[in-house]
């Protein structure tokens, strides 16, 4: 079992390997009321909680993203309203990423921000949703536009959760993890190079070693800049072509496949720029493909995905930036490209 502290508006834990009910037991005595929040596609068996000396509310919400919305946040108001929930009193958010936004968006929001405690059960959840202090909720006019920093009392990750988890759903996860990798610590290449998504469950070691080196890189900097200026940027990697990507194809990618192909994509502008070596490159494709993660994209799709990246939520003003490696665990913010490199790139990743 590994613990990683996270330095945010409040300080808090990351328990990583633990088991989540009896981490979750000792962690919630002297709580009047406990509020469950799960998806309606998953959820772990609750009975160790049974015996707990509070009440406890189990609430079930629409699975993925369409449980993120302002009619769950009214019902889970209502809920936490007909229930008594007071100041003193904690929300658990047990789930993938969706469901720990969803939950810790309710607990900043009930009573102007109550303690929560977040589950994850996927490895994008593990790795990244639940850390940082993010909460929030989807609107009509797109992902994550409501929503508040509200650091969670804590973060309890059992990897067991994992072996119920689509190989998809691995992979997708990963490459949030090969992301961490590239921008701050090496190691988890070299780690990552022995596995695959289907042997990593069977070499629970790197499980933990990959996990807990993942989220040591987020908590490092999401403490250093919590809400999200510079700093914070880094974690953006692969991510404004990523965001492009995915809102083209409708959501039908997971997350991680598409930061997967802008990986890639912003690899050969630091590359075009001499920021990064040929290896380096080439590292990029190897590793995602050892994932079964996509490195190229519809040649076809530039039209339409170039205008989307100047929409990034992540670009400042008119001027769409990137992050791109200046060597492998360093991170370079670039302003200043021009279209025909972009093309030029998006044509190397062309398929
Ligand atoms: N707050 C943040 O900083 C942050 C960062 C990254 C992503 N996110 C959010 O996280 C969400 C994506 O998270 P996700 O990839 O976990 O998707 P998700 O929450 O939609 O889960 C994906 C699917 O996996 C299922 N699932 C979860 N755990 C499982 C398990 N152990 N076994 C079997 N099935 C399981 C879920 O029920 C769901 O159907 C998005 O809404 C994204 O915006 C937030
Ligand atoms: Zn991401």
């Amino acid at each position: 079992m590994n613990t990683v502290k996270v330095s945010a508006e409040r300080d808090y834990e990351v328990v990583i390997g633990c088991d989540w009910s009896s981490t979750l037991i000792e962690r919630i005595k002297n709580r009047t009321r406990v509020a469950v929040i799960v998806s309606t596609n998953f959820s772990p068996d609750l009975t160790p909680l049974k015996n707990l000396d509070c009440e406890l509310h189990l609430f079930e919400v629409p699975d993925g993203e369409e449980g993120k919305s302002s009619s769950t946040l009214l019902n889970l108001w209502s809920w936490l309203g007909a229930a008594g929930f007071t100041r003193s009193d904690l929300i658990v958010g047990i789930g993938g990423g969706a469901v720990t936004d969803c939950a810790g968006f309710a607990a900043a929001t009930w009573l102007r921000g109550i303690d929560w405690i977040a589950v994850p059960t996927s490895l994008a959840g593990m790795v990244d949703a639940s850390v940082g202090g993010k909460t929030g909720i989807n609107s009509d006019y797109g992902k994550n536009l409501v929503g508040s920093f509200h650091s969670p009392d804590s973060v309890l990750i059992d990897l067991n959760f994992l072996n119920s988890l689509s190989l998809r759903d691995i992979s997708a996860g990963m490459a949030e993890v090969i992301k961490c990798g590239f921008i701050a610590d090496p190691e988890i290449l070299r780690v990552s190079q022995k596995c695959t998504a289907e042997t990593l469950l069977s070499d629970q070691s790197s499980l933990l070693d990959l996990v807990t080196r993942a989220v040591r890189v987020k908590a490092a900097v999401v403490s250093a800049d919590f809400k999200e200026s510079f700093a914070r940027e880094a974690l953006n990697y692969g991510h404004t072509l990523g965001h492009a990507i995915e809102k083209y194809s409708k959501y039908q990618m997971r997350h991680g496949e598409a930061v997967a192909i802008g990986m890639v994509f912003v690899a050969e502008i630091a590359f075009a720029r001499g920021a990064i070596d040929l290896q380096t490159l080439q590292l990029h494709r190897d590793l995602l493909t050892r994932y079964q993660l996509p490195i190229a994209f519809e040649r076809s799709a530039w039209q339409k995905l170039a205008p989307l990246l100047a929409l990034d939520k992540k670009a400042r003003g008119n001027t769409i930036r990137f992050v791109v490696l200046e060597g492998i665990g360093s991170t370079l913010r670039l302003d200043d490209l021009t279209s025909a490199e972009l093309d030029a790139a998006y044509e190397r990743i062309s398929s």
